[in-house]
C-alpha cells in the first residue's frame, strides 16, 4: 500500500510548506499555496517511466570515459539548429516557451514535418488530430514519417512510446499533461515537475531527444517555472509581438551550445519562414524624407543587421508627458531622454515621446542609443536624417559615446546594404584588416559631434 502525505505547494514558485500559508515567504505572491498530495514510492517507480538500469552506477576516471563523436541530428531548419548550437543532441530535453498564439506549435509541427528522414512522435494535449492535420495542410510540407496523437496521460504517452519507436518525441505541452502519480490537476507545479523529470529520465536512458512546448505566463516566466528550466537541458524561448510578423528564438539556457545565438523567422500564412537576413528584411520599407527615423547598425546574438528606430515627439495634450517605447526599454528610454535635455539643450519635459523599433522586435544591444537619439532629435527638429547614414554607438550618462562590441562586423553588414556613411564610437582598424573603401565611417566622441554631422 503505497504511503500519501499532503503538502502546500506555491504554485507560483514551487516552494513547499507542511501547512497552508497566505504568502508565499520565497517569492512572495498571494493565495498561491495549493494542498496536493503525493505518493511516496520507491524512486525508480516514479512518474510513468520505468527505469531499465538496475545496476548501480560506478565511478569511472574521467580519462577513461569513452567519447562517442556526439552526433547532433539535423533539424533541417537552420535557423532552429543554429539556436539549438548545431542540432537537436540526442537525449537532451529541450524546452519551447512563448506566449499563447506566438507559433510554437507551428514551428514545432514544421520541424517535425522538415525531418522526413526521422521518425516523430507529435502528441499533443491541446489539439486533436484532425487539427493537427489541418495545420499540416497549411505548412505545406512534404510527408513524413511523422505520427500524431491527442494525449494527455503520462503513461499513455509512453506506450505510444514503445510501440511508435520514435527517434525524436514532441509534446505540445507540458502544461497540458499529467501523470498518475501526482494527485494534482495538470499544469499544477507538481505534476509539470513531475512529468517533466519522467521524460529526462526517458531522455537520457533511451537517446531519444525530447522537445518540450511550454506556456508563458503574463508576467514572462514560463509557467510552473524556475523548476522546468532547472530540469531541462535547453530553454529556447520563442518571442515576438502577435501583431508583426517576426518571431524570434533565442536560447536562454543551453547545455550544449552558446545562448547568444538567435534564429528569426517570419510568420506566413503557410508557416514561419526562415529569416537568413535579418536587415533586408527590417529595411524593406523605405521612409525618404521622413523625419522621426534613425538607422541603427545593431547585433544580436551574434548576427549584425540594421534596423530602423522611429521616434514620435509632439506637444503634450496634457500635464505630465507621455512616454511610451515598443521594442525597448522605457527607463532607458527616459535616461536617454534626460542626457538629451542636459546635453544638448532639447526641452523635451513638455513633449510626448513615443519611441518604436521597426517589426515588433525587441532590441537589447545598447548600440542603438545613438540612433534612438538621432530619432527622437530628428522628430523634434521635423528634419529627416538624410539617406544612406546609418549609427551604432552607446550612450553614456554624459553624453559621451561609447564603444560597442563587434564594429567591424556592424560597418560591413551597413556597406553591404549600400549605406555611404555610419557614425560610430572612436575606431581604429586593425592593420592587415579590410579595409572599407565604401563607407564613410565618422567617429563620434560626444552626441553633440552625432547632431552636427546629421543637422
Ligand atoms: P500556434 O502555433 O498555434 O501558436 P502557439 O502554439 O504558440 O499557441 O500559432 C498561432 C498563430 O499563428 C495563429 O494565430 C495562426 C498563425 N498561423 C499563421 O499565421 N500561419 C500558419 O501557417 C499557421 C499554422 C499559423
Ligand atoms: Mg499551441
Amino acid at each position: 500500500m503505497a504511503k500519501t502525505k499532503s503538502v502546500y505547494v506555491c504554485q507560483e514558485c514551487g516552494a513547499e510548506a507542511a501547512k497552508w500559508i497566505g504568502r508565499c515567504p520565497a517569492c512572495g505572491a498571494w493565495n498561491s499555496y495549493v494542498e496536493q498530495v503525493i505518493h511516496k514510492e520507491p524512486a525508480s517507480k516514479q512518474a510513468g517511466y520505468i527505469s531499465h538500469e538496475s545496476s548501480p552506477s560506478k565511478p569511472v576516471r574521467i580519462e577513461s570515459v569513452e567519447m562517442t563523436h556526439e552526433e547532433r541530428i539535423d533539424t533541417k531548419s537552420d535557423e532552429f539548429n543554429r539556436v539549438l548550437g548545431g542540432g537537436l543532441v540526442p537525449g537532451s530535453l529541450v524546452l519551447i516557451g512563448g506566449e499563447p498564439g506566438i507559433g510554437k506549435s507551428t514551428l514545432a509541427l514544421q520541424v517535425a514535418l522538415s525531418m522526413a528522414d526521422k521518425r516523430i512522435l507529435y502528441v499533443s494535449g491541446e489539439e486533436s488530430v484532425k487539427q493537427l492535420k489541418l495545420r499540416s495542410d497549411r505548412l505545406d510540407k512534404p510527408s513524413s514519417d511523422c505520427f500524431v496523437v491527442s494525449e494527455t496521460s503520462l503513461e499513455q504517452i509512453f506506450v505510444h512510446i514503445r510501440n511508435i519507436e520514435p527517434e525524436v518525441v514532441i509534446i505540445d505541452s507540458i502544461q497540458t499533461i499529467s501523470t498518475e502519480w501526482a494527485e494534482s490537476s495538470p499544469g499544477s507545479i507538481t505534476q509539470v515537475r513531475e512529468c517533466a523529470a519522467a521524460l529526462l529520465r526517458f531522455a537520457k536512458e533511451s537517446t531519444i531527444p525530447v522537445l518540450l512546448i511550454g506556456h508563458i505566463t503574463k508576467e514572462g516566466t514560463i509557467a510552473g517555472p524556475k523548476v522546468l528550466e532547472h530540469i531541462v537541458d535547453t530553454v529556447l524561448q520563442f518571442e515576438g509581438d502577435q501583431h508583426y510578423m517576426y518571431r524570434i528564438l533565442r536560447a536562454n539556457k543551453n547545455r550544449f551550445g552558446s545562448t547568444s545565438e538567435l534564429g528569426i523567422f517570419e510568420m506566413q500564412h503557410n508557416g514561419l519562414r526562415e529569416v537568413s537576413n535579418p536587415s533586408e528584411l527590417l529595411l524593406s520599407q523605405h521612409h525618404e524624407g521622413l523625419s522621426g527615423v534613425a538607422i541603427a547598425g545593431a547585433i544580436e546574438g551574434i548576427r549584425p543587421f540594421l534596423i530602423e528606430v522611429q521616434a514620435l515627439v509632439s506637444t503634450a495634450a496634457y500635464g505630465t508627458p507621455q512616454r511610451s517605447a515598443t521594442g525597448f526599454d522605457v527607463r532607458r528610454m527616459n535616461m536617454l531622454l534626460a542626457v538629451l535635455e542636459k546635453r544638448a539643450g532639447f526641452r523635451l519635459a513638455q513633449k510626448d515621446v513615443f519611441l518604436n523599433i521597426a517589426g515588433g522586435l525587441k532590441v537589447n544591444d545598447p548600440a542603438i542609443d545613438l540612433a534612438l537619439m538621432a530619432a527622437v532629435l530628428s522628430s523634434n527638429l521635423d528634419i529627416a536624417i538624410e539617406k544612406g547614414i546609418c549609427m551604432a554607438g552607446e550612450v553614456g550618462l554624459s553624453g559621451e559615446i561609447r564603444p560597442v562590441t563587434r564594429l567591424e562586423q556592424r560597418i560591413m553588414e551597413a556597406e553591404k546594404l549600400g549605406f555611404h556613411q555610419i557614425l560610430i564610437p572612436d575606431f581604429h582598424p586593425k592593420r592587415g584588416e579590410r579595409r572599407l573603401t565604401n563607407i564613410q565611417i565618422t567617429s563620434v566622441r560626444k552626441v553633440e559631434d552625432a547632431f552636427r554631422v546629421l543637422f
